[in-house]
């Protein structure tokens, strides 16, 4: 295998704490499987706005776009309004890139102290398909009347057919090399236009997969379900922001935010794909070294099976499931003490 270059963007926050965890377990997991990797950092983020006005360069994209991954921490500080943060790198990045895939397990490992009683280690195990480029996350809109009480702001969701199709189809692949089982979160009572559209593209797709049993709820009543039922679900397809608040709320019943990992995934490989937590900057705890870093290194696991590096994903994830299984380090958010570095050395020496 040649030398996979993989762009490192560790942002704001304690993005800058967990990156560098995230880097070195990488670069052990890598030598050990024979893979060679080269990071070579941006340093790009809210620091970069204060000194020079734009949270990346006017080229930037350019200066990723031929690596063959990007590996980021978190966007986003309180000097910086967030829709300018988030809108001005990570966005482009998602959708310029045309990552329109967002993956997002969820898993209960043995060890992480869950709010749901009586749930065994291994029952909740599933993953979050969610549409990345366009749904209710667009940029069509607009406000007038702005400051008077006739104020309006127009808020545009759009959804292609060829959008929706891929999404819809990449969860069907996926849920028919797993269990064969797909769950569709939808609000056709409600969005009079776009959801009963997601429904129809849903069942047409279906027809191409007669192995896949599927159902659909509407996202108010699937919420519930997360919580009462986690273990009874195995890939979930949503859109943009459905998926979006089910894949906080998903590893909130699994323990913490702060182990889920994301794979923001362009299927075609024109572009590269981006790996980062779930998580965001956290600015309430960055700069102390207690962030949990486990959504970070996870985050690479999943970097390293996309750029076929499968034996080197697996160990990482091994290591991860033992030093939780062990628990004698646990970060806070998991109840523990230990630091963000002390939890990235504990993964290190498990691997
Ligand atoms: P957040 O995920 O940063 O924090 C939510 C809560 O979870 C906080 O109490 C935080 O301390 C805790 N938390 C998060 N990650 C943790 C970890 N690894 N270990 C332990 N505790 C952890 O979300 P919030 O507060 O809504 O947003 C903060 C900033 O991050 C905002 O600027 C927001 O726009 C940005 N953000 C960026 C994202 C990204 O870069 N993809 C995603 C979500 C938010
Ligand atoms: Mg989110």
């Amino acid at each position: 295998m040649s030398t996979l270059r993989v762009a490192v963007i560790a942002g704001d926050g304690i993005g800058k704490e967990v990156v560098p965890e995230g880097l070195r377990i990488l670069e052990a997991a890598a030598k050990r499987e024979g893979v060679s990797l080269k990071f070579e950092a941006f340093d790009w983020g809210c620091d970069h706005y204060a000194r020079l006005g734009r949270m990346m360069p006017a080229d930037g994209l350019q200066q990723i776009s031929a690596h063959d991954a990007i590996f980021l921490g978190a966007i986003g500080w309180p000097t910086v309004p967030d829709h300018t943060a988030l809108w001005t790198l990570l966005m482009p990045i998602r959708r310029d890139f045309r990552q329109y895939v967002n993956l997002r397990p969820v898993r209960l490992f043995k060890g992480v102290p869950t709010p749901l009683a009586g749930k065994e280690p291994g029952s909740i195990d599933f993953l979050i398909v969610r549409e990345n480029n366009e749904g209710e996350y667009s940029e069509v809109g607009g406000r007038m009347y702005a400051g008077t009480e006739d104020e309006i702001a127009v808020q545009q969701a759009i959804f292609t057919r060829h959008g929706t199709d891929k999404i819809i189809r990449y969860a069907f692949e996926f849920a028919a090399r797993r269990k064969n089982k797909l769950t569709s979160a939808t609000k056709s009572n409600g969005i009079i236009h776009s959801m009963p559209f997601w429904d129809e593209r849903f069942r047409a797709i279906a027809a191409e997969f007669p192995q896949v049993t599927t159902e659909q709820y509407h996202i108010d009543i699937l919420t519930a379900h997360f919580v009462r039922r986690p273990e009874s679900f195995d890939v979930v397809v949503a859109s943009n922001l459905f998926g979006d608040i089910l894949s906080d709320l998903g590893p909130a019943v699994t323990g913490t935010i702060g182990i889920a990992p994301s794979a923001n995934i362009n299927p075609e490989r024109k572009f590269p794909s981006m790996f980062e937590p779930v998580h965001g900057s956290a600015p309430d705890i960055a700069g102390k070294n207690i962030a949990n870093p486990i959504g970070q290194i996870w985050s690479g696991a999943l970097m390293m099976e996309h750029l076929g590096a499968k034996p080197a994903a697996d160990r990482i994830v091994a290591a991860i499931e033992r030093v939780l299984a062990d628990g004698s380090t646990m970060t806070r958010d998991m109840g523990g003490t230990a630091s963000t570095v002390e939890m990235g050395q504990a993964i290190l020496d498990a691997l």
